[in-house]
């Protein structure tokens, strides 16, 4: 008899970004970040997990391909569902059917979108990973803890809507979580196009990309401590009014930090290619020509531009892109997959 359980999680991309951990075994950040959640039925990871008592061992499939179940974050979170499961029973104690409790899972995880990409399939992965199974163990409340312990930008993708995640000062981490700033309700106009530069693996993960940054970069300090804090409070704020020139600038500034740290890692680390600077100064020009901020755009740890606009000037951008980005002369040189994945 199998008990088996299917959720979905959304990617998450971060306006405020985070870049470097103080802790890395609880994965503790060195600064607060903030994201919005896209919507679940576009760019997301979809889980399966099954538990049984025939199953000898845990096992672990990615889009198809049997994995490593022996990853430590991955360990790190089934250890803390079971662990939360089995308290919830001796808390509770008869009312929840914890009869697989010591069971097996076997989890198969697949993404509709390229993985390691840059574009957060870690963050959708694990906060779905951590829902899943906690869904399959009746383990209920505060989960973005347990997502942040399989991979920081995780905890983020557990809330809907504008997301930020306290970086907390407790060394237990308990107060490094995340919550939500607004619901998904709240600023309906707000878009996100995806525009896929390449779909390749990334040379430098996250992690090890941020563990040299926080080595070797004084910009990163700097922008932890002093220019950060100021940022997240500029930013909630600006969600809450819509204002969205206040809310681009801040993203375009925040993302352009992010990569002049990675330059200022030793030795640097690019994420940006050619491509994604003709992104960024096409959308300064178009910006210039209204004479207003209507388009941002925010890079994490790949080349892919990821663009915030406003539903009324999402038609005209993607017409710019195209005549900017023409599909023939570029099919194979850089754009593999498609060029515009629009998500509402
Ligand atoms: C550039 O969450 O992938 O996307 O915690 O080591 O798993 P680990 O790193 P990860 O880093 C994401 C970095 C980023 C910025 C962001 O999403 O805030």
């Amino acid at each position: 008899k199998y008990t088996m359980v299917t959720c979905t999680a959304p990617v998450n991309i971060a306006v405020i970004k985070y870049w470097g951990k103080r802790d890395e075994d609880l994965i503790l950040p060195v600064n607060s970040s903030l994201s919005v959640t896209l919507h679940q039925d576009q760019l997301k990871t979809t889980t399966t997990v099954a538990c049984c008592r025939d199953f000898v061992e845990d096992r672990l499939w990615l889009n198809g391909k049997e994995e490593d179940i022996n990853q430590p974050r991955l360990q790190s979170c089934l250890r803390e569902i079971r662990r939360l499961a089995r308290k919830r029973r001796s808390d509770k104690d008869s009312t929840v059917d914890v009869s697989g409790l010591s069971y097996k899972v076997h989890i198969c995880s697949n993404n509709n979108f390229p993985t390691a990409a840059g574009l957060a399939s870690s963050a959708a992965g694990y906060a779905c990973l951590v829902y899943t199974l906690a869904r399959l163990f009746g383990v209920e409340g505060e989960l973005s803890c347990v997502a942040r312990q399989g991979s920081g930008s995780a905890c983020r993708s557990m809330y809907g809507g504008f997301v930020q995640w306290k970086m907390g000062e407790r060394e237990d981490g308990k107060d490094s979580l995340a919550d939500q700033v607004e619901p998904e309700t709240h600023w309906p106009e707000l878009r996100v196009l995806v525009l896929v530069v390449s779909a390749e693996r990334k040379p430098v993960g996250s992690t090890s990309g941020m563990q040299t940054s926080v080595e070797t970069s004084s910009l990163l300090k700097y922008r932890a401590d002093s220019v950060v804090p100021g940022r997240m409070d500029e930013m909630t704020s600006a969600i809450r009014r819509k204002d969205f020139a206040a809310f681009a600038e801040l993203t375009m500034k925040d993302s352009n930090q992010f990569h002049a740290t990675c330059l200022d890692t030793y030795p640097p680390i690019f994420y940006l290619n050619d491509v994604s600077r003709r992104v960024i100064n096409l959308v300064h020009r178009y910006n210039r020509h209204y004479g207003e901020t209507r388009v941002a755009y925010t890079f994490d740890a790949g080349p892919n531009a990821v663009i915030y606009t406003l539903q009324d000037h999402v038609s005209e951008f993607v017409q710019v892109v195209c005549h900017f980005f023409p599909m023939e002369s570029n099919r194979g040189k850089f754009l593999q997959g498609l060029p515009v994945a629009s998500t509402t």
